[in-house]
């Protein structure tokens, strides 16, 4: 009977759906409000078929060592996978797969969610509430920024990227541009987009600015020193790629100095550690790498590792194969 370890507690479609299979499923019930520790991977990928990792977890060569000769699949709870060594998985014969596609409209949203946040002011103003300083009415009071005709630059033009220029487009009112290694003129029809070639040109040319690259050597410190300067001092910068990505002290310093004028940011450069000075800006708010967390989300994100797990058991090519 082929046997799964799962490092965290994880919601029960895909958990379920690997037990009505026959599948022996071990859960790692120990990892709930932490992440699972190497020890606890090492000791559980013993003798398994598949491991369902999550994001916060590097599986490096040592791990995949442990759980040889039987792994055969590595289903990561996530669309991104930079936390998975995929030469040394490719080297031992291991499958790797993620779960794409079911977190888009919700990774879109929350997107969304953080634009309209940083620019009319939601957490600060709903500091300042609580802290009783709304003792009057003020037709100058905590003044935001529209979103309406305003231009949006998305960098990385994948499935979240798109459906955040739908958004945009369709509901909001915004010009999108767009950044990727090469344009896509369906993509331009449909959303009115235009393609710019380099970083710097559309950060100088937006008045928000959305992440959507996946986290690569090519892609670490993309934002830095140099290129916040590039952008508007009326501009707002938004994050829910990686971490990385940005420079974090570049940004907390360029938001300090009023190079830009916000960000709104749900992953960090070492998270869960977040660089303090940004904790202290109000022109900043933070969420906790929720972007995907949605209950229909990740039980879809559940229920679809599972799938990929079955189908790599079975002898198929598992739906979300990463190559
Ligand atoms: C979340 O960050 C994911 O990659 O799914
Ligand atoms: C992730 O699903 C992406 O392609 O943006």
């Amino acid at each position: 009977m082929p046997k799964v370890f799962i490092t965290r507690p994880i919601p029960n479609t895909g958990i379920d759906l690997l037990k009505e299979k026959g599948y022996e499923v071990v859960v790692n019930t120990e990892a709930v409000d932490r992440p699972a520790t190497k020890e606890e991977i090492l000791a559980g990928i013993k003798g398994v078929d598949a491991l369902l990792s999550v994001l916060t977890e590097k599986i490096d060569s040592e791990i995949m060592d442990a759980g040889l000769p039987t792994l055969k699949v590595i289903a990561n709870y996530a669309v991104g996978f930079d936390n998975i060594d995929l030469k040394g998985a490719k080297q031992r014969n291991i499958m790797v797969t993620n779960t794409p596609g079911v977190l888009t409209n919700t990774v879109a949203e929350h997107t969304f969610a953080l634009m309209l946040a940083i620019a009319h002011r939601i957490s600060e103003a709903d500091r300042f509430s609580r802290a009783g300083k709304y003792t009057a009415w003020g037709p100058q009071l905590l003044l935001g920024a529209d979103l309406s005709g305003k231009t949006l630059g998305i960098v990385g033009l994948g499935r979240i990227g798109s459906r955040v220029a739908y958004h945009a487009s369709k509901g909001f009112g915004m010009k999108v541009l767009y950044y990727d290694v090469k344009p896509n003129q369906e993509f331009e029809k449909e959303f009115d987009a235009r393609y710019i070639a380099g970083v710097d040109e559309l950060l100088s040319q937006c008045d928000f600015v959305s992440l959507h690259v996946p986290l690569l050597d090519s892609t670490r410190h993309m934002i830095n020193e140099a290129r916040l300067k590039t952008m508007k001092p009326s501009a707002y910068l938004i994050n829910t790629s990686r971490g990385p990505i940005i420079d974090e002290k570049a940004l907390a310093k360029a938001l300090a100095d009023k190079i830009i004028a916000g960000a709104a940011l749900d992953v960090f450069e070492y998270e869960p550690e977040i660089t303090s000075e940004l904790k202290n800006l109000d022109n900043v708010i933070i969420t906790p790498h929720i972007a995907s967390a949605t209950e229909e989300t990740r039980q879809a994100m559940s229920k679809l590792a599972a799938e990929n797990i079955i189908e790599a058991l079975e002898g198929r090519i598992p739906p979300n194969l990463i190559k």
